[in-house]
């Protein structure tokens, strides 16, 4: 790569947990997807010029692009600085990985503009400088897939596994609602009861091993959450309507995406992922609830520059 004057880049809406890997498993949406404008400055650091789609902090520190770009801007240890214009597509509090999507753009975007080749898993602690930001936490769950793209499994020691990704059609609907993952948190328990653990563990084994084996049908049905949902179901608007809908409409498996609102549901042909988003649109305008409905597939591609820059 070489380096440029400016760029525009782009990164993933994500659904981290994937239900049965709470803090673990994450997925690359191939939409909404964020795009940053990044403009060299002769001025060193970083400075937000505009932040179009959301209400969030023009401060460096505060924000979570702008930390991350702080963050490889650090570590290319150059004298010159960027300019960033974000444009949220991937709403706030949404559950789809907004501050991820943030952060990984600007990881990427700096070091694109640098003409720096990083690997995504080089990106990662600096993506997770801006995502820390947000959540007070340096999870990887979603940052991991805005960054590589596909299906991502984070370990404890910060490695990032990427599985093969099953032959999903995704349908993604988030209500207009906000749930901060902070209160999503607190309602969890501390411990969990061995035999739930037991539980989960196997599950999630199985699901890997369905990944590796092209199962896409035992992978969805491996989808079951004994951790974090049952705790958290109470917070999501409408969620047994919603997932009776999803299911009658003919969606195999789904659940929460990430701490909520929104909601992930999976079908095996892009008719059937249509008529899930129909049916979960229908309860809300019912409940006189706005929301918005993305239905694609696993985007293999993570954070990417764009074709046409600004
Ligand atoms: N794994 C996280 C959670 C995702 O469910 O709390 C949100 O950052």
């Amino acid at each position: 790569m070489s380096p440029r004057d400016h760029i525009s880049v782009a990164a993933p809406a994500t659904v981290a947990n994937l239900t049965v890997g709470f803090d673990c498993l994450g997925l690359a949406l191939e939409r909404p997807l964020e795009r940053l404008d990044l403009k060299r400055t002769d001025t060193p650091g970083v400075q937000i010029k505009e932040i179009i789609g959301a209400d969030l902090p023009m401060e460096v520190e505060h924000n979570v692009s702008g930390m991350a770009a702080r963050s490889v801007l650090n570590t290319l240890g150059v004298n010159w600085g960027v300019e960033l214009t974000i444009h949220k597509a991937v709403l706030p509090g949404s559950g789809i990985g907004s501050s991820a999507a943030s952060a990984a753009s600007a990881a990427f975007g700096v070091a694109a503009l640098a003409g720096a080749d990083f690997r995504p898993h080089e990106l990662l602690p600096m993506a997770l400088d801006g995502e820390q930001v947000a959540s007070g936490a340096r999870h990887a769950d979603n940052v991991a897939p805005a960054l590589f793209g596909g299906l991502c499994l984070c370990l404890p020691d910060g490695r990032i596994d990427t599985l093969p990704a099953p032959d999903w059609h995704l349908t993604v609907v988030h209500p207009q609602t906000v749930i901060k993952t902070a209160e999503a948190r607190a309602v969890l328990p501390q411990d969990v009861p061995m035999p739930d653990a037991l539980n989960q563990m196997a599950r999630l084994g199985h699901f890997v091993h369905c990944c590796h084996a092209g199962d896409a049908m035992e992978a969805a049905l491996a989808l079951e959450d004994v951790l974090a949902e049952p705790h958290r179901i109470p917070l999501q608007p409408h969620f047994a309507e919603v997932q009776a809908a999803a299911m009658q409409a003919g969606a195999r498996a789904g659940g929460i995406s990430g701490s909520g609102p929104s909601s992930y549901w999976i079908s095996f042909d892009a008719d059937t992922a249509q008529s899930v988003g129909q049916a979960i649109s229908d309860v809300f305008l019912l409940k006189g609830l706005d929301h918005h409905v993305h239905v694609g597939r696993i985007a293999q591609q993570g954070a990417h520059i764009l074709d046409t820059p600004a």
